[in-house]
């Protein structure tokens, strides 16, 4: 397909999923939340008993997902083999799992595919690590969206606490470095800006500006 793509990378935190969601919203275009296919690997990989470096065996997984995403009011239901799993896949242990799978280079071309089937007109909104670099280099508008550590582990840590979850701000702030540690110093796809992306640091906008400042962005290049 040649549907308009807008990608939007960068660490995890820096609000790229709410950002991505309003964005396809707004726009009436397809979403791609490519963090929850690493996730619902790895929980897969974790119901079966598969090993995380048991590379081919989580690579077959991946290949054969049975996952569904069901358009619904505020996000997308997501189903592993019938059962929803929304939440189950954000909880930390499973990010953590993720980022451990997501650096295994068959794992990454076993889902590639999948995630470029989501291009469907009149267009789609890739939230990722590597959106722009790998998955639809060619994408007409590339996002790189941060914000400091400081400020993600702060972030997390307000949801959490509305979850009802319970973990400090230090121990957040631990698991988002060595997250991002993992995710930048990967052989396969790391986390970087692609040359032609434009950097946004959100440590100090609210969500409203950086969803207007892409869209300014989008309109500017309409
Ligand atoms: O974005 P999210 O936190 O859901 O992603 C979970 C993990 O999946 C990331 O830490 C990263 O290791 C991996 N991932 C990736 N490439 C993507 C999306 C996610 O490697 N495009």
């Amino acid at each position: 397909s040649d549907a308009p793509v807008i990608t939007i990378d960068g660490p995890g935190g820096a609000g790229k999923g709410t950002v991505s969601a309003l964005i396809s919203e707004a726009l009436g275009w397809h979403l791609l939340d490519s963090g929850a296919l690493y996730r619902l690997t790895a929980l897969a990989a974790n119901r079966k008993g598969v090993a995380l470096d048991d590379e081919p065996a989580v690579a077959a997984l991946a290949e054969s997902l049975p996952v569904a995403f069901i358009a619904a009011e505020g996000g997308a239901r997501i189903e592993l083999a019938g059962v929803e799993v929304s939440q189950t896949i954000r909880n930390e242990q499973v990010g953590a799992d993720a980022s451990v799978i997501a650096a295994l280079p068959s794992v990454r071309t076993a889902l590639l595919a999948r995630q470029r089937a989501f291009r469907r007109a009149p267009g789609l909104v890739a939230d990722g690590r590597d959106m722009g670099t790998v998955v639809f280099p060619d994408a007409p508008l590339k996002v790189f969206l941060t914000a400091s550590a400081e400020e993600r582990a702060r972030r997390r840590y307000g949801q959490l606490r509305e979850n009802g979850g319970s973990a400090t701000l230090q121990s957040l702030l631990e698991e988002i470095r060595v997250r991002d540690e993992r995710d930048r110093n990967r052989a396969v796809s790391p986390l970087k800006p692609a040359a032609d992306a434009i950097t946004i640091d959100s440590t100090e906008l609210e969500i409203p500006e950086v969803v207007a400042r892409i869209r300014a962005l989008l309109a500017e290049r309409g």
